[in-house]
């Protein structure tokens, strides 16, 4: 026998730094995408046509000339679908593959051209004869509900206290409304999905989707088949951030449709534009609010209504729309409230899940609302902050606007140690000083918190499935119902699989994401990845390791608690046995060493009805402070500095999450400042390319920039290794900047005046800003 180490650490446990298990491949050009697979021959290629008003009734579409084209194989309609003509996520069936009648928003996919090549499929698709019967629209939420346009789905209220006397009675009051941009999801690789035709009803669909099991559903919808004749897979996705959670289907679709019509391989990719057109975005809000508080700045009262653009269809605005109400009260406590939504139909593209999934939406408000405050009362807008922070239990002050209690609350630890550590108070002083020489540059600084729910609000979403084999070489193969988006779940899966089995990282084989291993999963979204799949594989390493230990406990007659796994080694009594060589001898005792393992997240449950539940297992929490200067002649700015204390429980891989927040961070900034989506009047998207929309470049990071973990958390709920969510919760982080920006602004005016700066802060409206309060209006 082999001389072991047995005291050895082993390399890429779970809470040890290590780098993302693609990062060498991805930079190095190794890394497949659905693009990267090798093309059968005889693959062909589709491209949308789309729509070139914004409503209309369809009286014709001749498609002669699209036909004709050079290259052009066939052109797919609504006529070539043999079942539902519908990519609906939640059956509402608004969401047509391709639409009869109407078209409902500019660009909106009306058929596919199919050809020998992407080029000739593309320039096909342009020449179609379509005559449209135009119709009035509406593109933004409010002109739309003027309009008399319904909702696309209910609206939802979260009622707590007595709202009329919580206002009324409060010794200070103000209305206001803001407004919040939408967001391009910008992922490097866009959409994509490529078709192979099997025999009977088959067919096998890559795609870069989110939601490898509802593409699936809808393909077998779509194509009039059950559900096992269709497999979905998902190497990887070069960045998803909610744009695929829904968004892939209608793809998928199209290429699964093509290639059972042809028995050809048929892929489709639409280009930057097209990918920005017709796919759906974060949902810009409209958010009216009528606040009641003391002098103090404490909360009394809130009433809010939020006005969401959702788009053509419902897709996934209901849930969207919720979870902005579930983040409208942020990390305070307000005592009276009530918040509606209005989740209205617009003639645009059905907007759809984004990082935080409406959440950031709400905690912009609850923020802006902090801020009138502060500044209605002379106030450093942290002091009101911490006026308002949820309590401990007992004290009266823990129970959410649903009827959560929080109890969990570690924001007021954050915030305080962030103070502390990026020297807020010392900095605010002198930043106030100098604003006071009246110079053109002027500066601001704030410190904002977040405290954001985890878990789907969809009860039945909190559910997971893994399935893992140890081959007869002790080789490990992983597979699990998440996918990769380069978040780094499955880095984390495996570290938590190589803990449980004690064997290195290296041993462990990532594979892709197919309904054929582990179906029915949920949407990778959420931020609940790893705690769902992470989960789920340790039940299937559990089980496993069981088996190993009755066996190995029966082979040297020994008692079960004399058998222990170690670094590469099973102990069994005074024995020690290296890992390969024990799986070896388990499968020739033919030993069962493969197993299904499966996850549901306790405690949560949800009446939407009533507006009451516990829709969360436990919150997130985290605290930036970011500091801009402004050029108050040009309205242009950069940040200066940002620190972050966000809090991941005990982190899986603590490199991974600080890249993470890191880059949640840049991604809220973005979307508060730069990144603006623009219609003209007819309805068409103009800013459709990065020639036109703006994302942050690495040079627009902050100059100084921060971040830690909080070391000290561990999830007091039993999650996997008591680590906690991290994909969502610090893309708030980046609303620091926004009010660090309106402090700046505010300067301008002595502080005397909200700057009311409406979002994105590009430096255009902070010019604007300016501009306003310096003349006093
Ligand atoms: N990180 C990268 N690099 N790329 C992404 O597309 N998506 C975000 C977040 N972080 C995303 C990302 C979103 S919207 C979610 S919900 C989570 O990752 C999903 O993954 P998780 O549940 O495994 O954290
Ligand atoms: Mo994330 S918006 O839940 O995919």
């Amino acid at each position: 026998m082999k001389d072991l180490n047995t005291t050895a650490e082993i390399k890429g446990a779970a809470h040890q730094d290590l780098k993302h298990d693609s990062a060498i491949k991805q930079v190095q050009g190794r890394a497949d995408y659905t693009d990267d697979i090798a093309e059968p021959a005889g693959t062909l290629h589709a491209y949308l046509g789309v729509s070139t008003v914004a409503h209309a009734n369809i009286r014709g579409m001749d498609l002669s000339r699209v036909r004709a084209a050079p290259g052009v194989v066939d052109v797919l309609t609504a006529d070539d679908i043999p079942g539902v003509n519908d990519v609906s996520p939640t059956g509402k069936h608004d969401e047509p593959v391709f639409p009869t009648e109407k078209v409902e928003f500019h660009g909106q996919p009306l058929f596919a051209v199919i050809a020998e090549s992407r080029d000739a499929a593309r320039r096909a698709a342009e020449l179609a004869d379509v005559d449209y019967e135009v119709l009035p629209h509406a593109l933004d939420a409010i002109s739309a509900r003027d309009a008399g346009m319904p909702m696309v789905t209910d609206p939802l209220k979260l009622e707590r206290g007595d709202v009329a006397a919580g206002l009324a009675e409060a010794p200070h009051r103000l209305q206001g409304r803001v407004t919040v941009g939408g967001q391009d999801h910008m992922y490097l690789e866009g959409h994509i999905a490529f078709a192979l035709p099997g025999e009977d009803d088959d067919v096998v669909v890559h795609c870069s989707t989110q939601h490898p099991s509802e593409a699936q559903h809808m393909v077998s919808h779509v194509l009039g088949v059950p559900s096992n004749a269709v497999v979905v897979n998902v190497r990887r996705m070069g960045g998803g951030f909610g744009g695929k959670e829904s968004q892939m289907n209608l793809f998928c679709a199209v290429a699964a449709l093509g290639a059972k019509k042809l028995n050809r391989p048929v892929k489709i990719r639409p280009d930057r534009d097209q990918d920005m057109t017709a796919t759906g975005k974060r949902h810009d809000f409209v958010i009216d609010y009528d606040l009641g508080f003391d002098g103090e700045g404490r909360i009394q009262a809130v009433d809010s209504q939020f006005a969401a653009r959702c788009g053509y269809s419902s897709d996934l605005s209901g849930p969207v729309t919720d979870r902005a109400l579930f983040h409208a009260d942020n990390a305070y406590f307000y005592p009276h409230v009530r918040l509606t939504s209005c989740p209205q139909k617009t003639n645009t593209v059905s907007n759809t899940a984004f990082r935080g999934f409406g959440g950031p939406q709400g905690v912009v408000a609850a923020e802006r609302m902090i801020e009138e405050i502060a500044y209605a009362l002379g106030k450093d807008p942290l002091e009101v902050r911490k006026a308002n922070f949820y309590g401990e239990i007992g004290d009266g002050r823990t129970l959410t606007p649903y009827h959560q209690e929080v109890e969990d609350n570690v924001i007021g630890r954050i915030v305080e140690e962030l103070e502390e550590s990026a020297d807020y108070q010392a900095r605010r002083a002198e930043i106030i000083a100098e604003n006071a020489k009246g110079g053109i540059i002027r500066r601001g600084i704030a410190l904002t918190p977040v405290k954001f729910g985890i878990s789907f609000t969809a009860t039945w979403y909190n559910q997971a499935g893994a399935l893992i084999h140890i081959y007869n070489d002790g080789s490990i193969h992983l597979n699990h119902g998440g996918t990769e988006m380069g978040q780094g779940l499955n880095t984390k899966v495996a570290q938590v699989v190589a803990e449980a089995f004690q064997v290195d990282f290296d041993r462990i084989k990532i594979t892709k994401t197919t309904t054929e291993k582990v179906p029915n999963t949920s949407a990778t979204a959420a931020s609940s990845g790893s705690d769902l799949n992470g989960m789920a594989a340790l039940d299937a390493c559990e089980q496993i390791k069981t088996r190993l230990i009755k066996f190995a406990a029966e082979s040297r007659g020994v008692a079960e608690s004399a058998v222990s796994f170690g670094p590469s080694h099973i102990r069994i009594g005074e024995e020690v046995v290296e890992f390969a060589a024990f799986i070896r001898e388990a499968y020739m005792a033919r030993v069962h060493l493969s197993a299904a393992g499966f996850y549901k997240t306790p405690k949560i449950h949800w009446d939407r009805a009533a507006g009451k539940g516990r829709p969360f297992y436990y919150y997130a929490y985290g605290a930036s402070c970011s500091e801009v200067a402004i050029d108050t002649l040009t309205g242009e700015y950069r940040v200066e500095r940002t620190d972050i204390l966000h809090d991941v429980g005990r982190s899986l891989n603590p490199v991974l999450d600080k890249g993470q927040v890191e880059g949640a961070f840049i991604q809220g900034m973005g979307w508060l400042t730069t990144e603006e989506l623009w219609w003209d009047d007819a309805g068409r998207l103009r800013t459709h390319a990065p020639s036109t929309y703006k994302i942050p470049l690495a040079s627009d990071r902050p100059r100084s920039f921060n971040v830690k973990l909080a070391d000290w958390s561990e999830n007091r709920e039993m999650t996997i290794k008591r680590s906690k969510a991290v994909g969502e919760p610090p893309f708030m982080l980046g609303i620091s900047v926004l009010e660090a920006l309106s402090m700046a602004v505010a300067s301008v005016a002595d502080y005397r005046e909200c700057p009311r700066l409406e979002t994105p802060a590009t430096p255009e409206r902070v010019l604007m800003a300016v501009e306003r309060l310096k003349a006093g209006v």
